[in-house]
């Protein structure tokens, strides 16, 4: 969803706010915009509907120069997107810019108030009424000469009396037109970072903006105001004034963000599977013991040997890992597994045993219905473990303790490689509360060897690319596709299904294969495909019997199937041999073809894979 860039140093701030915001496309948004302070104390502004290429067109007429700027990425929520509703919004009589991510709930209340005191709305967006708030108090403000030499105490009060009065979430950069050399930038509940550079800070909603700039990076806090100039940091916090801040140095390589020679992100990152599976296991495997090492669970040996139930809430791709979770786990380490929606849960009142354990599972570790939930069941008293990819995030830091996927950033909308790494770290918990309950040495150890062979098993099933190309090419103009598997790639089938809604827009249903004859099976007719699931696993019988029941109407079939599967090939129309793992470790396989799959599809449709229509990469509103 929206982003968030800013920049004060003796650069010209634009080309970070630009470069920042194509960073930051990934994320989702229909405007953008930039603000700068010009060295004649005017503020220059530039807006555009649509991508980024279209607000370099504008600044090429209207450039926008400046050793300080803020810019933002746009996805609508209050107020349809237009030039108008673009952020940056200007406050007073343009004596103050704001950029916001998040949703003011009392907005409307705020707006009315500050009509009635004389302040001109542009605009429809909940953001305005925060950037005339702020003008509002800083008018308040006793005149000051030499803002630097006072702290800039009259801004930081004028900014804090004005967030005093807002209600819901923000992450916030402020720019003030007559005081050119800093910037304020705040947080709740809405991710912001500074990155420390020399004689420079930038600011950013997430670390993709600052690969290339700085490796050090200091995340705000809830409640806390950065104010920043090119030479310094100082972090204020609402209750406690000014408080000491952390310098983290962060593994930031620009190549990550970057495309390379790849198309399009998303496949970029199915490429990067072998790897990314890889680095979800370094280090995790404890061949002494026939166990996972997970060291930042944080959590004593016996309050997790006394793990009695344990509650799995997550969205999107994140609750398809979650159910495959469930599997494993239940049937590994024979503890019971809910999984839920985390938008139903933070609603819900579960009754929950006392040893039940939280995971709160996401890739950005920012997506509000999941932080909500989590907050939800923390209060209640359970632990809370977060599984996540973004380092730093606000569910990584708010979770009790945790394992990090190591996927490096993901890009591309559809979440391809953060899957099966979260797999990965299920399959990692699953054999840890396995070897501290039911599973012997031997059962421990072919799992580590299953895993160890993992990442090559990727690569090979990556091997079926041109194979999936010419299938995708088939049956590209399709409308209607059904996704079916059972047990352990259930999930597979439902992740399947998502991946080719989310960028091809065909309508696309995952079921678990026998449940298909309760009502989907009207939907098959010559024109409506199957994509079966089934490598060789415990219930193959079964699914071969289903696949006949689809055959029997006339429906297409393309079967992912193990190697050397001829009863399948025999009966299916198109057929993707996967290498053969256990049952188990099957989601992780049998997911890369139809990552593949709907990438293709999309592709022939000529649809834009990496900024699907409507979706955001992080949804950090309810
Ligand atoms: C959005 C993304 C999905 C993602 C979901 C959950 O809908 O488009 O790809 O699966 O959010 O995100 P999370 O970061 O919590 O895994």
């Amino acid at each position: 969803m929206c982003g968030i860039v800013g920049y004060v140093g003796p650069g010209e701030a634009v080309d970070y706010l630009i470069g920042g915001l194509r960073r930051l496309e990934y994320r989702g948004y229909d405007s953008a915009g930039v603000a700068t302070i010009t060295s004649s104390g005017r503020l220059a502004m530039a807006k555009s509907v649509g991508r980024i290429d279209d607000l370099e067109l504008r600044l090429a007429q209207t450039p926008t120069p400046g050793r300080i700027g803020i810019g933002h990425t746009r996805w609508a929520t209050h107020g349809a997107p237009t030039l108008a509703n673009a952020h940056p919004h200007l406050g007073g009589d343009g004596v103050v810019a704001v950029v916001h991510n998040g949703v003011i709930e009392n907005f409307q209340s705020l707006r009315q108030r500050l009509e009635n005191e004389g302040h001109a709305f542009t605009s429809a967006t909940d953001t305005e009424a925060i950037a005339h708030l702020v003008a509002a108090e800083l008018a308040k403000q006793p005149p000051t000469d030499d803002m630097a030499a006072v702290g800039h105490q009259p801004l930081i009060t004028a900014v804090q009396s004005a967030l005093f009065q807002l209600q819901g979430t923000f992450g916030l950069a402020i720019l003030f037109r007559d005081y050119p050399d800093v910037l304020l930038a705040a947080r709740r509940g809405s991710p912001l970072i500074v990155g420390v550079g020399v004689g420079e800070h930038f600011i950013a909603s997430d670390t993709s903006p600052l690969a290339g700039r700085t490796d050090k990076i200091v995340f705000l806090a809830d409640h806390e105001l950065a104010v920043v100039t090119g030479r310094s940091l100082r972090v204020v916090h609402r209750d406690q004034g000014h408080v000491a801040h952390r310098v983290r140095v962060l593994d930031l390589q620009s190549t990550d963000v970057e495309l390379g020679h790849h198309e399009h992100h998303m496949l970029k990152e199915i490429f990067e599977q072998p790897e990314s599976v890889a680095n979800a296991m370094r280090g995790r495997l404890d061949l002494d013991a026939a166990t996972a090492r997970l060291g930042g669970l944080n959590l004593s040996p016996g309050q997790l040997h006394s793990v009695e139930r344990i509650l799995m809430t997550a969205c999107g791709t994140s609750w398809h890992a979650a159910l495959v979770g469930e599997y494993l786990i239940e049937s590994l380490a024979r503890i019971p597994v809910d999984v839920d929606y985390a938008s139903e849960l933070r609603y819900r009142n579960p009754p929950l045993d006392r040893n039940t354990l939280l995971f709160a599972i996401t890739q950005s570790g920012e997506t509000a219905d999941t932080l909500a939930a989590l907050r939800e069941i923390k209060r209640k008293g359970h632990p809370t473990l977060a599984i996540c990819n973004v380092v730093g995030s606000t569910i990584a830091n708010e979770a009790d303790g945790g394992v990090y996927l190591h996927a490096g950033p993901e890009v591309g909308v559809a979440s391809t490689k953060a899957f099966t790494s979260q797999c990965v770290v299920m399959s990692l918990l699953a054999l840890y509360f396995g070897r501290l309950h039911h599973l012997s040495f031997d059962a421990g150890m072919r799992i580590i060897g299953q895993l160890q062979e993992l990442p090559d098993k990727v690569g090979e099933a990556l091997q079926t690319n041109d194979q999936v190309y010419q299938i995708a090419q088939k049956y590209a103009r399709c409308t209607n596709f059904l996704y079916l598997g059972r047990q352990f790639n259930f999930p597979t089938a439902l992740e399947g299904a998502l991946k080719l809604k989310e960028i091809s827009y065909i309508h696309a249903e995952g079921y678990p294969a026998a449940e298909m004859k309760h009502g989907p099976i009207a939907l098959v007719d010559e024109t409506t495909p199957s994509v079966f699931v089934t490598p060789h696993c415990h219930v193959y019988d079964k699914v071969m019997a289903n696949m006949q029941e689809i055959k029997a109407r006339g429906g297409p079939v393309i079967a992912v199937v193990g190697r050397g599967d001829t009863e399948a090939a025999e009966l299916a129309d198109d057929v993707i041999e996967i290498p053969s793992v256990d049952d188990y470790l099957q989601p992780i396989i049998s997911i890369i073809p139809l990552q593949l799959l709907a990438y293709h599809i999309a592709v022939a449709r000529g649809c834009d894979v990496d900024k699907p229509r409507n979706l955001a990469k992080s949804v950090t509103v309810e």
